[in-house]
């Protein structure tokens, strides 16, 4: 792909800023829509409100891509305004820039918009893939309207839903929590231990959303997880590995709704089982750097 601009809505955060590495290393001029202004020197952080078009919608002309991560997180206590919190700020920055695209007289070639695979909802052990439906659930409702929004207004941008899971980094939210308490000889299984955890590396996930630019023939959804997901038991036993610590008991379902509340985030995070896989990106042969968690953990711990 040529080097032109990038503009990254919500690309202030933990996937931006590796997104924002990424394209600068491949030559490309990074373009930050931000609700609360300038932080890097080396990218041009551009103000908007996530919600209206305003001036920002001029970085969209003759852009190279446009990608969407704008969202409240959902590492926090689901009450009702933080459920309000998380759906708007995902559908209202969605919309925004459908409507400033449906408006553009150069849009870009492509929109990558976030989602994640809380879409398909619990599935146990039951295997989904993009073919799946949309589950139940808040945040299956959530990501169903956050996906809706991208066809919400017609325009001849490719467009991709990037359905990810949980991001494996360094300095993602969840490894530095569960990191912590593994340390403290707390990383026993969650819950059953049977529920499925759908992961993939950063680096996977910055590579399949360059993938998902330069690649012409996808669009639609795109499940951004490793190909193989593992239950909430081996997670955690291979944290522990990699810590090098011994075993530890495993935290019934009450204790990690105590730890939640305690911690203030949400316990379903950790008690529903999703098990996902990547078939479009397996079916282009994508080549995962980190296909097994093992090789991540390795990496990353
Ligand atoms: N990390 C994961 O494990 C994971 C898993 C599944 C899906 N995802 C999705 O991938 C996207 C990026 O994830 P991330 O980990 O990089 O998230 P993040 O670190 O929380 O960054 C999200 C960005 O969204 C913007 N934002 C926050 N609240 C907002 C609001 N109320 N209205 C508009 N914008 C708001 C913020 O930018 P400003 O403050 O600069 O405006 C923030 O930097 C998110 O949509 C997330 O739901 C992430």
């Amino acid at each position: 792909m040529n080097p032109g601009r990038i503009v990254l809505a919500g690309g202030s955060g933990f996937v931006g800023k590796g997104l924002m590495t990424e394209f600068l290393g491949a030559g490309h001029e990074v373009v930050v829509l931000s609700r609360s202004g300038s932080r890097e020197s080396e990218v041009r952080f551009v103000a908007w409100d996530g919600k209206r078009v305003g001036a920002w919608a001029e970085e969209l002309e003759g852009a190279a891509a446009i990608v969407n991560l704008a969202g409240r997180s959902v590492d926090c206590v689901w009450d009702e305004q933080n459920r309000r919190e998380i759906r708007d700020s995902r559908v209202d920055a969605t919309r925004a820039i459908g409507r400033a695209l449906n408006a553009c007289v150069d849009p870009p070639p492509v929109w990558i918009n976030a989602s994640a695979i809380g879409y398909y909802g619990d599935t146990g052990s039951h295997e989904v893939s993009e073919a799946s439906p949309a589950g139940s659930g808040f945040l299956a409702e959530t990501c169903r309207e956050w996906e809706a929004a991208v066809d919400e207004f017609p325009s001849p941008v490719r467009k991709v839903r990037l359905r990810i899971g949980v991001v494996l980094g360094r300095g993602s939210g969840i490894l530095e929590k569960l990191g912590r308490m593994t340390r403290l000889f707390l990383g026993g299984s969650a819950g059953r231990g049977t529920q499925f955890v759908s992961w993939i590396h950063l680096r996977d996930l910055l590579r399949l959303t360059e993938w998902a630019i330069e690649t012409h023939n996808v669009a639609g959804p795109v499940n951004a997880t490793a190909p193989n997901p593992v239950p909430n038991a081996v997670l955690m036993a291979e944290l522990r590995r990699a810590m090098r610590r011994p075993w530890s008991p495993p935290a019934p379902a009450l204790a990690v709704r105590i730890g939640a509340k305690l911690m203030g985030t949400e316990p379903t995070l950790a008690l529903a089982s999703q098990r996902v896989v990547p078939q479009i990106a397996l079916a282009h042969d994508f080549p995962f750097e980190f296909p097994t968690l093992r090789a991540a953990l390795a990496d990353l711990v």
